[in-house]
């Protein structure tokens, strides 16, 4: 999808008019006609009115305002889905978005709902061509935004087709070599720096948790160190992020074994897509932060020499594990990936991953699980983040009563800490290969949507990249507005879209 700027629009362009209860209607250059009757249509709630004129649309959207901000601005991007189903219907190619309401973004906001809503994923289709959206290009009127707000949105959006594309591809072509492959596209495209771990150097890293989930798999592991460090990078520490990179999860000797629950496993590389998304959208947005993805990869399945319940394995770290569930590997391979971190001397680590199912259990897909000891500010900067791009967290408890849960007879820790609280027992696991301010995102419960939820569309989500991303923005905004000097490298406060 393309989004541009333009001054002005030709005759023959669809478009698309921005209006709420503010608005002066005698600015739509429309007949009085067509204006008494949209003032019908909204008097009956009927809040997308469409004209269509030999082929050119011309499309008025009534927009309400809800109690919450971030509830108005979800509004704004959720009805672009309504508005891509009548584009494409008619075969429109190009739309004009004016807005003439007093939301001041709501020309991005639609845009972003519109591109997000209007993604397909038609590799392996043969009648792809037939297929195919035909909305290319939304444009916005100059007077409506900025070039870097348009060119920055532009980006995003490629960041979250890039991270549903990953977790769409099946492990037919997304091994770990495979998304290693990838990581060094985005890189190309991108600019950030990708440095590739190969099985020998994994091994020679002692990444005992990587290597044994490994162990089953007829591909090497890989582990993947994107690395985005501007010359005006206003931060010495980096901010780390790290993604669980299962390509596929079939649970290991412990297989899964309910019923269609390998279906979509797929999509448990869903923390290693939102990491490669982030770098590729601040990367190319050239934010003036000094960001690290970690991305440790394999399949985990059965096999001849696969990892079994009861094995003791050695991590990177030194600590040893008793494994007594090979499906609970996502945190096997991210406490490699988290003590790989320590050695970057982190400000902020985050880790997000497709960790377990109890994530799903606990929020459905309505948001992710966050827990974090990483300082108030940033705990609550974040969650702010996520009620604003719509991707919700919700904070969970690491009390020290849940590590008890998995002490072993054998081994510093056991690998499982039973059913109850899973999601929580996962994250205390996680945290004993911490030693910096840390974050863990769950989100089992969105990285594959099972239902569409409008824009978020059914299948990959993407979810995690705006989420990063706005993050980044947010930090910088607080380095800038912190620093003595006021003058860091000439960077403008950054606003959030
Ligand atoms: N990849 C799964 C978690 C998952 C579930 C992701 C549903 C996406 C949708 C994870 O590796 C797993 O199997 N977790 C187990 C852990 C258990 C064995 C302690 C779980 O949550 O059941
Ligand atoms: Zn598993
Ligand atoms: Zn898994």
């Amino acid at each position: 999808m393309k989004i541009q700027l333009i001054t002005q629009a030709s005759p023959s362009l669809s478009r698309l008019f921005i209006i709420d209860d503010s608005s002066d209607w005698d600015l739509l250059p429309l007949t009085s006609q067509h204006i008494s009757y949209i003032g019908a249509c909204v008097d009956k709630k009927q809040h997308l009115i469409t004209f269509n004129e030999f082929g050119t649309i011309t499309m008025v959207l009534f927009l309400q305002k809800e109690d919450a901000t971030y509830r108005t601005d979800e509004n704004c991007r959720q009805k672009g889905m309504t508005v891509i189903n009548t584009l494409n219907q008619h075969k429109v190619e190009e739309v004009l978005i004016e807005n003439l309401s007093n939301l001041p973004h709501a020309s991005l906001l639609l845009a972003e709902g519109i591109s997000l809503g209007n993604y397909q994923f038609l590799k392996y289709k043969q009648e792809a061509a037939n297929l195919r959206h035909s909305l290319q290009t939304i444009s916005i009127l100059e007077s409506d935004a900025g070039a870097n707000k348009v060119a920055e949105l532009q980006t995003i959006i490629e960041a979250v087709y890039i991270a549903r594309n990953l977790v769409n591809e099946p492990l037919s072509y997304l091994t770990a070599p495979q998304i290693s492959q990838e990581i060094a596209i985005c890189s190309q495209a991108a600019g950030f720096k990708h440095t590739l771990f190969d099985k020998k150097r994994i091994e020679e890293e002692k990444m005992g948790g990587l290597l044994a989930v490994n162990k089953g798999s007829v591909d090497p592991p890989t582990f993947n160190i994107l690395e985005w460090k501007p010359e005006n990078a206003v931060n010495e520490q980096p901010i780390v992020l790290v993604g669980k990179g299962i390509v596929y999860d079939t649970g290991g000797l412990s297989l899964k074994s309910t019923t269609n629950s390998m279906d979509h496993m797929k999509c448990d590389m869903g923390g290693a897509a939102a990491v490669i998304g982030a770098l590729y959208a601040v990367s190319k947005n050239k934010l003036p932060l000094y960001v690290v993805g970690l991305v440790p990869a394999t399949d985990n399945r059965p096999g001849g020499n696969a990892y079994a319940p009861g094995d003791v394995i050695k991590m990177r770290s030194g600590h040893t594990v008793e494994v007594l569930n090979t499906d609970a590997e996502g945190r096997m391979i991210l406490a490699d990936g988290l003590d790989y971190a320590k050695s970057y001397n982190p400000s902020l680590v985050i880790d997000i991953a497709t960790l377990t199912g109890g994530a799903l259990m606990t929020i459905a897909q309505e948001g992710m699980l966050l827990f974090s000891n990483a300082s108030s500010e940033d705990t609550k900067t974040i969650s702010e983040v996520g009620f604003q791009v719509f991707e919700r967290l919700w904070e969970m408890p690491l009390w020290s009563e849940f590590s008890d849960k998995l002490k072993s007879n054998i081994a510093d820790f056991k690998n499982v800490g039973g059913r109850q609280a899973s999601s929580i027992t996962a994250a205390k696991f996680l945290q004993n290969f911490t030693d910096f301010p840390w974050m863990h995102i769950d989100m089992a419960s969105m990285g594959w949507m099972y239902q569409g939820q409008g824009y978020r569309l059914k299948q990959g989500s993407g979810a995690g990249v705006r989420l990063f991303y706005h993050f980044f923005t947010a930090k910088l905004n607080h380095y800038l507005n912190n620093s003595d000097t006021g003058q860091t490298s000439g960077v403008q406060a950054i606003e959030t879209i």
